[in-house]
Formats: structure tokens, sequence, C-alpha cells
């Protein structure tokens, strides 16, 4: 565990050292979970969106993007709920002043049992060997199914209350586990309340009646409000989707662990129209094919997990996340839902704009159900900075950082190294970087030794480093540098351009999925 919190400091510091990501205004001391992409972050933020956008409207032949505004109409919010709805349940500590979402308090007691088991199950393991058998063990040790028991009393005591709203007995549960404030120790917990997560300014001057609008809590909305545009100008049918990538912002109250809960951040989502009745097919259909995407990415299988909703938000009819084990856990990174036609539905209530849709094969109109997956931008830098950082122990006792980033998602593809820089090998490095850089993102590299050179490239995700050395004038060969391997081989200038492209296209890793 211990373990687990030095890598991820080390990661938070290693975004800074390395331009990946800075404090939001930092020379003022910061403003709470706001953060800026620096110059290597914005390289990989942009790689990411390009990888979910080509992967979206490339090859799904019936998906297409948009790119809606912040701003909406205020009464969007009231017809899809977020007015009413969209809200924390929080809890304050007395003693130690500090406040929190009370259902995050009560799933981390129950992931602290989870634990438990774990540990228990760790144990026997050891002792038992190879004649180990996990179910069996589950199945009667006294004390795992003391505490299995103990976790599926409080799990479904908690779903019932989240379902029903029922915040007198969420503070019960609090009290009734003696879960207590992280910071002071103690159980002097206030009442739980409801606070709504929407940022909201004033549009237009006050002196002609300004209305309020709100900062869009999540992209979704701009893309139902547009789907009768999208349908009838691209001539669309059902099934058909609508993606989009864009900033959305919460006033998180408990905005912590660095990229993942920010208060300004940016959402890839996609929203599926489907025949109702159809809903469920499809939902599966986008289950698996996003687990694909992020598997195609080659941190690890065992580095992801479904995660299904025990509580459904209020437009769902089924819901999953898609998980990433960050160093504090398996945490969501994308939300696959079965929105129903809940959203359209009041958005022709609210508007009182018809919004159904003709099916040409029924011969009838209906509003579509709508399958969204929803994943955060920044989330997705996280997991991959996460899953890539590496320190690695080298022979003769040295070592190195090292981020194993997808080749196609890393900010810079090559870095051309001349050896010294003189005997014309800085002219030549400069003569092959003018060359590739138009093909894919170069950097030339001539301070400091070879060494030092490499680990800096290593440091950043780098996958190739070529060297230009002596034997290039002579032959015009350079040394290719694998970042993982760390192996090189002599490569013909000429053969640069086609072998490196094919390694760190976006096409090599859509092709994956
Ligand atoms: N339209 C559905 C929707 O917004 P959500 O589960 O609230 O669903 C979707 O958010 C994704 O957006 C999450 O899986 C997460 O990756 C990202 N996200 C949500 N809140 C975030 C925050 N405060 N900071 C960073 N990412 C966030």
């Amino acid at each position: 565990m211990a373990q687990q919190e030095d890598l991820f400091k080390k990661v938070v510091s290693h975004c800074k050292e390395y331009g990946f990501v800075f404090p939001s205004s930092e020379i003022y001391d910061g403003l709470g979970a706001v953060y800026d992409y620096g110059q290597l972050g914005s390289e990989l933020k942009n790689n990411i969106k390009r990888y979910w956008w080509e992967a979206m409207t490339l090859l799904q032949e019936n998906v297409v993007g948009i790119d809606s505004a912040i701003f909406m109409h205020p009464t969007i919010w009231k017809a899809s709920g977020h007015v009413d709805a969209f809200n924390d349940p929080l809890i304050d500590n007395k003693d130690s002043k500090k406040r929190y979402r009370a259902d995050v308090l009560i799933e981390d007691h129950l992931a602290k049992i989870d634990d438990k088991i774990a540990k228990e199950i760790a144990k026997a393991a050891k002792r038992f060997g190879e004649s180990f058998d996990e179910a069996q063990f589950r199945a009667t040790n006294a004390r795992v199914l003391e505490y299995q028991a103990k976790r599926d009393a409080l799990h479904s005591r908690f779903a019932q209350a989240l379902n029903e709203g029922n915040l007198d007995e969420l503070r019960q549960i609090i009290l009734d586990n003696e879960i207590v404030c992280p910071i002071s120790g103690t159980r002097n917990w206030t009442e739980v309340r409801q606070f709504n997560l929407m940022f909201s300014t004033e549009m237009g001057s006050t002196a002609d009646g300004a209305m309020k609008v709100y900062l869009r809590p999540e992209t979704a909305q701009g893309i139902f409000v547009n789907y009768l545009n999208v349908q009838k100008t691209g001539r669309m049918k059902i099934p058909f989707g609508i993606a989009q990538i864009g900033k959305a912002f919460r006033n998180e109250i408990v905005a912590r662990q660095f990229i993942f809960r920010m208060r300004e951040f940016e959402q890839m989502e996609l929203q599926f129209f489907v025949r109702p009745g159809e809903e469920l097919r499809w939902f599966d259909y986008w289950k698996q094919l996003r687990l694909r995407w992020h598997l195609a990415l080659g941190l690890g299988k065992q580095k992801y997990r479904y995660h299904d909703h025990e509580k459904l938000a209020h437009y769902a009819n089924a819901a999953t996340d898609i998980e990433f084990e960050m160093p504090f856990g398996f945490k969501e990174v994308e939300g696959i839902h079965s929105r129903t036609d809940f959203d359209l539905k009041r958005h022709e209530e609210f508007s009182g704009k018809k919004l159904q849709y003709f099916d040409p094969e029924l011969g009838e109109s209906y509003v579509p159900y709508v399958v969204e997956t929803s994943i955060g931008v920044d989330r997705m830098f996280l997991s991959l900075m996460c899953g890539a950082y590496d320190e690695e122990a080298l022979e003769g006792g040295d070592s190195r950082v090292v981020l194993h980033l997808p080749a196609a998602l890393a900010p810079i593809k090559l870095a051309v190294l001349p050896l010294v820089r003189k005997d014309g090998l800085d002219e030549q490095a400069r003569q092959i970087y003018n060359d590739l850089r138009f093909d894919f993102n170069c950097a030339i590299d001539e301070k400091d030794s070879i060494g030092k050179r490499y680990r800096r490239q290593d440091a950043i995700g780098t996958p190739y480093c070529i060297t230009v050395d002596h034997q290039t004038l002579e032959d015009g060969t350079v040394t290719l540098r694998h970042r993982d391997t760390m192996q090189q081989e002599r490569i013909a200038i000429d053969a640069l351009s086609s072998t490196i492209s094919a390694a760190v296209s976006m096409k090599t890793l859509l092709k994956k999925i």
C-alpha cells in the first residue's frame, strides 16, 4: 500500500517535472482541483482524444462527431434533472472541519472489509501453496465468512439508502459502522446534506435582466438537443451515434487525487440512438467494445475490470463502469449507461418540440433509446501515466525511469541525437530531423552525454531514439534504439520514415481494438 502511495506521489511529481501537468495559477498558489497541461501533457492529451475520436468516427460507420457550446439554455438542465438531482450527499466532521462525501466514506469502509478478506486469502494461499482452492476457502473459512456477511449486509443497506435518497440513513450507517474522520479520528459528524455540483454564471447585462446559465456538467446534453439536427442533415438511420469531446465543469467538494477528480475537466462522450427494446443488446455491444479500446493500449488486462452499478442514475436502466487499477485502487475511468428515452422525452416535455424519429423499416415514429459511453480525458491521462511509469534497475547498479506509453500516444515519437556536436554530425542530425518532422513528432537533442539523453527520452516515453555517429557519414545508417528493450540496431536513414511511421501510427493502434 505504502509502495503504491509512493508510486502515486512519484507520478504526480514526474508529471510536473517533465512538463506534463502543472497546478493551475501556480504563482498564485494554485486553484483547487484545476490543472494545466504543459508542453508534453497537451501532446499526450491530444493523442488520447484522437485515439478516441478516430475509434468512434472512423471505425464506426454510423457514428459522427459534433462540437456543441458549453453554454446552453438553462432549461436544458432542468429537463435533464441536473438542477434538482445532480447532488452529492455531504457530511462534515465537526472537529477537523473537513467535508466529505457520505457515500465515499461508506465505500472506503467497504473497501477496507474487502482488503481484510483479500489478506486472509493471500495468507492461506501462501500456507497451502499449490493445493490452495480459493473458492472452497471462501465458502468455509469462518473469518472470511464473517467478513463477507458483514460486507453484504452493509452493502445492501447502503444501496437501499442511496436508491431512496435517504440522507438520515446514510448518516446512521456511518455512525453504526464507527467510521471516523481520517484527519481528526473522531466520529463527531454533522447531518448529511445535499449539495448541487453545477457552476452557474450570468449571461447578458443585469440591466436587461441577466439569465442564469450553467457551465455544462456533462457534454451529453449538447448531443441530445442536436440529435434531430444531425439525424436530418446527415440522413442518419437508427442505430446511429453522435460523438463529442469537450470541457465539463463540476463543483466537486471532495476534489482530490490530482487530475482524477477535477472541477474543470474534459469528457469524450458518445450517445448511440437505438430502437426501444434493443437498448440492452447495444449496451452489451458497447460494453465489450469500449473495454477492447482500453486493452489495445497494452497496459495489461489485469489492470481493468467492470463494475456494475448498484445505484442507477435517475436516467439509466443499466450501467457499468470500466475501472482501472490506479495506485489508490481500482477506479472508474469510463461509464457506460443505458439511458433509455429519459433525456429525449424530458426535452420534448420542456421544449414543447417533437423529438421523434420516423423509422422507415418499421413505418412508425418513436423517441429513440440511448446507450451512452462517457470517458474522462484527464482520468484516461492519469491511468496511462500510472500504468506506464516504471523504475527499472539496470546492469551495473544503474537505474532508469521509463514511461512505457503506447507509441501512438507518446508525445514525441523520435529523438534525433548527434553523438557529438562537431564533425558534421550535428548538421546531419538536423537534416534527418527536418525531413522526419513532417511524418511524426520529433525532437532533436544535442546536449549532455548520449546516456543522459537516452534517460531524458525514456522519462517522457519517447519510443525511439536515433544516434547519428561517424559511421552515418560513411554509410548513411544510424543507430535506432528501442525505448522498452533498450536494444539497438543499425538502420538506413532512408528506411527511418517508413519503419517508425508504421510503429507509431494511430492506424497501428486502431487495428488492435
Ligand atoms: N454523461 C454521463 C456522465 O457524465 P459521469 O459518470 O458523471 O457520467 C463520466 O462522468 C466520466 O467523466 C467519468 O467516468 C470520469 O472519467 C469523468 N469525470 C467525471 N467527473 C470528473 C471529475 N470531476 N474530474 C475528472 N473526470 C471526471
